[in-house]
């Protein structure tokens, strides 16, 4: 495996103070994170509920890196452009959360984003294996989705499939759920890109005690390098 892949920590605000996302979102950008992870539940494809379009919009100024935004909701299309108005860079979507994904991932990239597309642990890889020419990412869910803390389910093989059907083309593999410096390593062997990881970052830390986050994802960031050692 080649030791010049960048590995991009995605840390889930779903797992930050909810009464402080500036600061939060500050936070852990200035103590490395590459990509922030937004996550979108809506009480009926997920059975929890979180932030809409006013709130991600609200988000946007704090975000100097990739606001990336995962979708757990159904219907899908009516909501795309709200997103893209409050200025997500990728937007997600589950491949379970309608009919038309390919329909989906056409209006999101017409709408300006990058587009992604999500699977259930129980969804195998080959229900996005016509879709890859119009996704940039694919998010493997590596629990049920709806909750942050949950324990991982390994998807190894998913992923491995995954990675075999990509190819060459330019699509990052993301992985959601779990992720800790126990399970990193794992996923990132398998070819993960993209760690989404909110409870492994946040836990023990605040935006009084930032460095606390930093510690945590340096210690995901060391635990992968073991990978390619
Ligand atoms: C789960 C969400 C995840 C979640 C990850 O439905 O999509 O992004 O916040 O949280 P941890 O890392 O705690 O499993
Ligand atoms: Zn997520």
């Amino acid at each position: 495996m080649s030791t010049d892949r960048k590995i991009r920590i995605a840390p889930s605000i779903l797992s930050a103070d909810f009464a402080n996302f500036g600061a939060e979102i500050r936070a852990i950008e200035d103590q490395g994170a590459d990509w922030v992870h937004v996550d979108v539940m809506d009480g009926h494809f997920v059975p929890n509920l979180t932030f809409g379009p006013p709130a991600v919009k609200a988000f946007r100024p704090h975000v100097t890196t990739v606001m990336d935004v995962h979708l757990m909701i159904a219907p899908v299309d009516p909501y795309i452009d709200a997103y893209a108005e409050a200025g997500a860079d990728v937007l997600t979507a589950h491949v379970e959360a309608g009919q038309h994904t390919h329909r989906t991932l056409q209006a999101i990239r017409a709408a300006g984003m990058k587009a992604g597309v999500a699977l259930n642990p129980g969804t195998p890889a080959e229900a996005v294996e016509h879709l890859l020419d119009l996704a940039d990412l694919v998010c493997v869910m590596t629990v049920n989705p709806g909750f942050g803390g949950q324990k991982f389910i390994d998807m190894t093989t998913k992923i491995q499939r995954l990675c075999q059907m990509i190819g060459d083309r330019p699509v990052l593999i993301e992985i959601d759920g779990g992720v800790d410096t126990q399970t990193a390593p794992l996923v990132t062997a398998a070819g993960a890109d993209v760690l989404v990881a909110g409870s492994a970052v946040f836990r023990g830390g605040s935006v009084d005690a930032p460095e606390v986050y930093g510690n945590n994802m340096r210690a995901i960031r060391a635990s992968v390098e073991t990978v390619w050692a």
